[in-house]
């Protein structure tokens, strides 16, 4: 087996601590280098830690596949303009940067309903997100379109919490073309870009809620 590098921008997130646990314990990836703002409290003979300021990133680093679970709430962020930098500039900046520097595989969790036309803020900044990347045209590109995502969160977000909720009492009926709003653990998730990142090497591929949820334990 050849070993392969990763990158993963977002690793101190909900899916991105649960994707950085199982690409260390991967025998497929030799080394994992994360892009952080603050040092994560976790040590590993594979792991590589940059502390970067997103903003001024204008390098590469060597990594044949590229993971983004970055993310942030326009609450959060504060603004639209705050939330697009997270959502949407910074993945395409660094998708742009890895590939002129050789990465061949780039997953990204972008939303059900992601759609660069829609009236809906949230779904046009993943749907440009979408376009972009595609534009940049890697030779394998996973795009993950997660309905809400559940886990342990510290931080409060009373939306998404009543979101959770409601999608997840009306689960059960949730089939046929609404299967894509099925809920999935943040585990599910990252352990599906984990196995896209095994079984895809070139093409363009979406993954929906449905198929995340299939690695639910
Ligand atoms: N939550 C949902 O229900 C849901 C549903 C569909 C799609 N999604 C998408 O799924 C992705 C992952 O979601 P998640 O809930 O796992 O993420 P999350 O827990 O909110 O983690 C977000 C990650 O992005 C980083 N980040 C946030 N703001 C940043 C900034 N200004 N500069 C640099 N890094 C920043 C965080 O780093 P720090 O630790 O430094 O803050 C963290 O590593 C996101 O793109 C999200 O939009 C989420």
């Amino acid at each position: 087996m050849q070993q392969k590098t990763a990158l993963i921008i977002g690793a101190s997130g909900l899916t991105g601590q649960h994707l950085l646990e199982l690409l260390l314990d991967d025998p497929l990836y030799a080394r994992i280098t994360i892009y952080v703002r603050k040092p994560i409290h976790i040590s590993h003979p594979k792991l590589v830690q940059q502390i970067v300021d997103f903003e001024q990133l204008n390098s590469a680093i060597d990594a044949t596949d590229v993971f983004c679970c970055l993310g942030t709430t326009i609450k959060k962020a504060g603004s639209q303009d705050a939330f697009k930098q997270v959502d949407l500039i910074y993945p395409q900046k660094i998708g742009a940067l890895q590939l002129a520097a050789g990465s061949q595989k780039f997953l990204v969790i972008s939303a059900v309903g992601a759609d660069e036309r829609s009236s809906i803020f949230y779904s046009r900044t993943k749907g440009r997100l979408e376009k972009a990347l595609t534009l940049l045209r890697y030779p394998c590109l996973c795009i993950f379109r997660p309905s809400f995502i559940m886990g342990d969160r510290a931080e409060r977000r009373m939306g998404e919490k009543i979101g959770i909720f409601f999608a997840k009492l009306i689960s059960p009926i949730l089939v046929g073309p609404f299967k894509k709003y099925q809920p999935v653990s943040a585990l599910a998730l990252a352990a599906s870009m984990q196995h896209a990142a095994h079984q895809h090497t070139t093409g363009l591929h979406y993954i929906s809620s449905d198929e995340i949820k299939k690695f639910d334990l």
